[in-house]
């Protein structure tokens, strides 16, 4: 988060919000104003909705539990409701739905976006009503916009060219050699979760106390080059590295290396955003589903971390001085690009990639752990499910209904996450047999 802690005064949370949602909104307008008519309202993957119905959603949000939570105001149009529910329409299904076209999807988003800031004026920020103390609900639907980015970017990536001016060639930021493989961390109890920060999900808290036993966890995320060896060896071939259910998916839908890669004769090289280019050595491993990661692991002798010991490596610092746990991996300050490949403070800005594992070492946590956040979203061992105490707020639909064994989590965020979309007690989620998201992994293994 850019802007963490308890309190500050209600007239710079105002314009902290009316900044932070124009810099979401031209993101959004940017990523999509250079791609042609087509390409907005065509379906790429049955995985993912077509890019028109992305935007007209994320406006559709703002109005449903902003501008119609805080006014008497009711629905611009109706019909709506039913349109952009992402429960009610499978994104599969998104495309024969009467959507509204880019230009009227613009319009609507403008429309939505200038009542909400005019409601904004009217809010008691400092007040006891949790919808808006602290600007709680500019914060979800600022944090949603930059969601559905992400996500519109794994569309793009999805599009049979994938092309984007702003995706740029060349390699990402160098890693620096890093001393060790991986580290120890000590057992003992840590703090999880957060009750402070003011724009936290509801599935982040209630903080809690977890005791863990001491454990191993990689100083980096794996590399491509460390995946093309688990390839190299077989692995995709080899069912006792796999989850029972991972092998069956793997021979469903044969799998045998991570998405986007290309055999080139004996060398690897893979697409990203149109451009068929080297497999670079030092980067993440990006496009593996959970399957993928957990079959990895397990063939190199080592497990998944839980979420909890990915929390502790990531956020804990048993001798900080100012506090104990922290919302970035090196402390309360913003991202930098010095500090983390994250959109927006990236080296690269626009690259459309991680860059080496190591990059910013500046940003390393407390253990010494590289790249906890930016570069790839990271596999967690982990089902997601409600910390104790949750309780859903403001609606069941964000977390609540994902709590269970089908979603696996996955932490710290992507290069093409927002810096104000992520944190070390951030939980994302996704089903096991996804990879088109930007997601790799660490792997930890018991003291
Ligand atoms: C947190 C990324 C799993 O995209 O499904 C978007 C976020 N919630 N719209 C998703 C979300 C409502 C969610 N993830
Ligand atoms: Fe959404």
């Amino acid at each position: 988060m850019t802007v963490t802690g308890g309190a500050i005064p209600s007239a710079a949370r105002r314009e902290q919000i009316v900044a932070e949602l124009g810099v979401a909104r031209a993101r959004t307008l940017a990523l999509l104003d250079p791609l042609a008519e087509d390409d907005l309202t065509a379906q790429h993957s049955p995985l993912m909705s077509p890019l028109v119905w992305d935007l007209a959603h994320i406006a559709h949000y703002e109005e449903l539990w902003l501008v119609r939570a805080l006014s008497e105001a009711g629905a611009t149009d109706p019909r709506l409701d039913d349109v952009y529910d992402a429960f009610r329409h499978p994104r599969a299904e998104r495309p024969t739905l009467d959507l509204l076209g880019p230009g009227d999807a613009r319009d609507f988003a403008a429309h939505v976006r200038k009542r909400a800031l005019d409601l904004l004026a009217e809010q008691d920020l400092a007040g006891t009503d949790p919808l808006v103390a602290e600007g709680f609900v500019y914060g979800m639907v600022l944090r949603h916009e930059h969601q559905h980015d992400e996500t519109m970017l794994a569309t793009i990536q999805l599009m049979a060219e994938g092309r984007h001016p702003a995706a740029g060639g060349g390699p990402g930021a160098p890693g620096r050699p890093i001393a060790a493989a991986e580290v120890a961390i000590e057992a003992g109890p840590f703090v999880m979760g957060t009750d402070t920060d003011p724009w936290a999900y509801d599935n982040e808290r209630p903080r809690l106390v977890v005791d863990l036993p001491a454990y191993r966890i990689d100083t980096t995320p794996v590399t491509n080059e460390a995946f093309a060896a688990f390839v190299a060896d077989g692995g995709y071939e080899e069912p006792r590295w796999w989850d029972p259910a991972g092998w069956a998916w793997r021979q469903q839908a044969t799998l045998e290396h991570p998405l986007f890669w290309l055999a080139e004769g004996d060398e690897w090289a893979r697409r990203r955003f149109g451009r068929i280019e080297g497999l670079p050595p030092r980067e993440p491993v990006q496009h593996v589903c959970w399957y993928e990661a957990d079959a990895y692991a397990r063939w190199c002798g080592k497990r998944l971390p839980t979420e909890a010991e990915w929390e502790k490596a990531a956020a804990w610092d048993p001798r900080g001085r100012s506090a104990l746990t922290h919302p970035m991996p090196w402390g309360d300050a913003p991202a930098t690009a010095a500090l983390a490949c994250l959109l927006g403070c990236s080296d690269g800005e626009g690259r459309f990639g991680p860059d080496e594992v190591g990059a910013h070492p500046e940003g390393v946590s407390a253990w010494g752990c590289h790249d906890m956040v930016g570069g790839v979203w990271e596999w967690t061992a982990s089902d997601f499910s409600g910390y104790p105490g949750f309780a859903a707020f403001p609606y069941r639909e964000y977390s609540e209904v994902f709590f269970g064994t089908e979603y696996k989590v996955l932490r710290g965020g992507s290069w093409a996450t927002h810096p104000s979309a992520i944190s070390t007690t951030f939980r994302n989620w996704d089903l096991p047999v996804r990879r088109q998201i930007f997601a790799g992994f660490r792997c930890a293994a018991d003291a």
